[in-house]
C-alpha cells in the first residue's frame, strides 16, 4: 500500500518561480517528511557524504509518453515523502520540466546548455563559444520543493554549435561534466529528462546515466520505440564502454480499459518480464491540471487516483534500488 502523500504547497507557483529564478539552491531545510519523522535517514546520515546518487534517465523516443511527467513526479515524491536530495536535469530543448516544476525558465541566465559549453570552455584549444561567468559551477536552481533542485533547459540546447555531438567525445560531454561536478555528491538521485528522439542529446543522457526508466504509452506503435531503445542501449554499452547502463523499469502509461491497451500491456510484460512496473499509470486529468499550474500532483490533488499511482510508481522505483536487475541489450 502506498504511503500517505504530503499535501499543502507553500505560496503560489508564480511566487515560487520568481524565488527559484533569483536564488541559487541553498542547503535544503529539513523537509516536511523529515520534520514529521526525524528518524528518516538522508544520504549523508547513511554514508558520510559518499557520492552514490542513482542516475536515472527517463527515455522514450516517442513524444508525449509521459517522460517529463514521471521525472517531475518521481523527483517531487522522493524529496517530499522521503527527504531525499534530488537533482532533476532537463536535457530537452522544449524546457518543459522547469515549467511543470513551477520554475520560470525564461528568467534564468544559465541552463543545461552551459553544462556542455562549460566543457568546451575548459578545452584551451577552442575559443569560448559563450562566455559564462560561473563556468565552474553547475547551473542549478532551487525549486519550491525542499530538497529538489533543477538544471533547466531551454531551446538553445537544440542549437548546439557544430562538432561531432554523436561521436565519442561529443556524446560524452554531459557525463564528463557531471563526473567533475563536486555539487553532485550532495544528491541521492539525479533524474534526467530526455527529448523525444535518439539524437546527440539523448546519447549524452544515456552516457551520463546508469539506469533507464522507459515510459510506454499503451498504444499501437508503443513497442517500436522500445525495440529501438534496446538497440541504442546495446550500442552505448559496447561502443562507449558503459556496461553498467541498463533498463531498471518499463512503465505503462496512459492506460485505458480497452482491448488494445490490454494487448499492448501483455506484450510489454512478455518483452520486459523483470523490468515491467507493477504500477500502471492511467489517464488522470488532475495530473495534466497540476502540471499546467507548475505544481506536483502531490501538492495539487494528493487524494487523486493519479497521485496515488505516481506515488506507488516512485516507491517502486526507489525499492528497486541501484542494483535492480536489467539485462536488457
Ligand atoms: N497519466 C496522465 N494522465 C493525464 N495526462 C497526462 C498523464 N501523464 C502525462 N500527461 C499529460 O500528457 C502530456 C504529455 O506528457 P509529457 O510531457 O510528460 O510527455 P513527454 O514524454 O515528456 O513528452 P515529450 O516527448 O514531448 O517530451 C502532458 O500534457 C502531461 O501533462
Ligand atoms: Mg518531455
Amino acid at each position: 500500500m502506498t504511503r500517505a502523500i504530503l499535501g499543502s504547497t507553500k505560496g503560489s507557483s508564480s511566487a515560487a518561480a520568481s524565488r527559484s529564478a533569483a536564488a541559487p539552491p541553498a542547503p535544503a531545510p529539513p523537509s516536511e517528511a523529515r520534520r514529521r519523522n526525524p528518524g528518516l535517514e538522508s544520504k549523508d546520515d547513511r554514508t558520510g557524504g559518499r557520492a552514490i546518487a542513482r542516475r536515472i534517465a527517463f527515455v522514450n523516443e516517442k513524444g508525449g509518453s509521459a517522460k517529463t511527467t514521471l521525472v517531475a513526479s518521481v523527483a517531487a515524491w522522493l524529496a517530499l515523502e522521503r527527504a531525499h536530495r534530488v537533482l532533476a536535469i532537463d536535457f530537452d530543448p522544449q524546457g518543459q520540466l522547469g515549467k511543470v516544476l513551477g520554475v520560470d525558465v525564461r528568467s534564468l541566465r544559465r541552463s543545461a546548455i552551459d553544462l556542455v559549453l562549460d566543457g568546451l570552455l575548459g578545452d584551451g584549444s577552442r575559443a569560448p563559444l559563450r562566455p559564462t561567468a560561473q563556468a565552474g559551477s553547475l547551473p542549478l536552481v532551487a525549486t519550491r520543493i525542499p530538497g529538489l533542485d533543477l538544471i533547466p533547459a531551454e531551446k538553445t540546447l537544440g542549437l548546439l554549435p557544430g562538432g561531432d555531438w554523436a561521436g565519442h567525445e561529443g556524446s560524452g560531454r554531459l557525463a564528463e561534466r557531471l563526473r567533475r561536478a563536486k555539487e553532485l555528491s550532495g544528491y541521492d538521485y539525479v533524474l534526467f529528462d530526455a527529448p523525444p528522439s535518439f539524437g546527440p542529446l539523448t546519447l549524452n543522457v544515456l552516457r551520463a546515466a546508469e539506469e533507464i526508466v522507459v515510459p510506454v504509452p499503451l498504444t499501437f506503435l508503443a513497442l517500436d520505440g522500445c525495440a529501438e531503445l534496446v538497440r541504442t542501449i546495446s550500442m552505448v554499452r559496447a561502443r562507449h564502454s558503459h556496461p553498467a547502463l541498463r533498463i531498471s523499469m518499463v512503465v505503462p502509461t496512459f492506460y485505458r480499459r480497452t482491448r488494445l491497451a490490454h494487448d499492448v500491456l501483455e506484450k510489454l510484460k512478455c518483452r520486459f518480464p523483470k523490468e515491467i512496473a507493477q504500477t500502471v499509470v492511467g489517464f488522470h486529468v488532475k495530473i495534466d491540471e497540476a502540471q499546467s499550474r507548475g505544481l506536483s500532483i502531490f501538492e495539487y490533488a494528493p487524494g487523486d487516483r493519479g497521485a496515488r499511482a505516481l506515488a506507488a510508481l516512485a516507491e517502486e522505483l526507489e525499492a528497486r534500488g541501484s542494483d535492480a536487475s536489467g539485462g536488457i541489450g
